[in-house]
């Protein structure tokens, strides 16, 4: 029973973490279908750069303004107008069908992005790789990426059979010892 909960726990961290990296591609692909076509993390392109946004707006407002932002702007909310004034009076679509489950995924993703990009230009390879320094097969993996998780996968099944293969000798052992454990009266 112990082992099958032990085997249980492990097919469970697996599938967690196949199920956080498969969350991060839908939030990417939402992001892209719905938002990049205006917004970029660090560019003000149609609408400004989403760079920092969780930090100089505050949440409500930010829940407010994605689902749906002329709303506020007719309400006269100031920050909303200002920027609705400075983007050219371009209005942005509203979003009713995003729940708030998804726009909190999609401001995650959008804090992380700008994180991601900020290590990315801080630890710039000083020395210049020519492409041909990594062949052309070359590619970096990810945690979202299948090919990471199958032989990850794998690799844990593998060591759970070790593991269950050597209890089960182990108990074998032990069953065989008490077998050859002679009575006390016999002696
Ligand atoms: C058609 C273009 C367009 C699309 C698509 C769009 N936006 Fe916008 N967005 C804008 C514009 C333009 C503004 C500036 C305010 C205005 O003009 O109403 C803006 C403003 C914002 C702001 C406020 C930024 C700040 O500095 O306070 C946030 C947050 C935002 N958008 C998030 C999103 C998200 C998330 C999506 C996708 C679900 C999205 N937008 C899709 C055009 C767009």
């Amino acid at each position: 029973m112990k082992k099958i909960g032990i085997l249980l726990s492990v097919m469970g961290f697996v599938l967690l973490n196949l199920n956080i990296a498969q969350a991060q591609e839908d939030v990417k692909t939402l992001f892209r279908q719905q938002c990049m076509s205006c917004h970029s993390i660090d560019q003000n392109l149609v609408g400004p750069a989403l760079k920092g946004v969780t930090e100089r707006r505050d949440s409500a407002w930010l829940y407010g303004f994605i689902k749906n932002s002329q709303e506020m702007i007719q309400a006269g909310d100031p920050i909303a107008v200002e920027l609705f004034n400075k983007f050219n009076k371009v209005p942005m679509p509203s979003h009713p069908n995003l729940s708030d489950e998804q726009i909190g995924s999609l401001l995650n993703y959008i804090e992380s992005s700008a994180k991601e990009a900020e290590v990315a230009a801080a630890s710039k390879d000083p020395i210049q790789r020519p492409d041909e320094f990594y062949g052309a097969n070359y590619r970096q993996f990810s945690f979202g990426d299948v090919i990471f998780w199958i032989p990850m996968t794998i690799t844990v099944l593998l060591f759970m059979a070790t593991l269950l293969a050597f209890t089960y000798v182990n108990d074998n052992l032990n069953a065989a010892r008490k077998i050859k454990v002679i009575p006390q009266e016999e002696l």
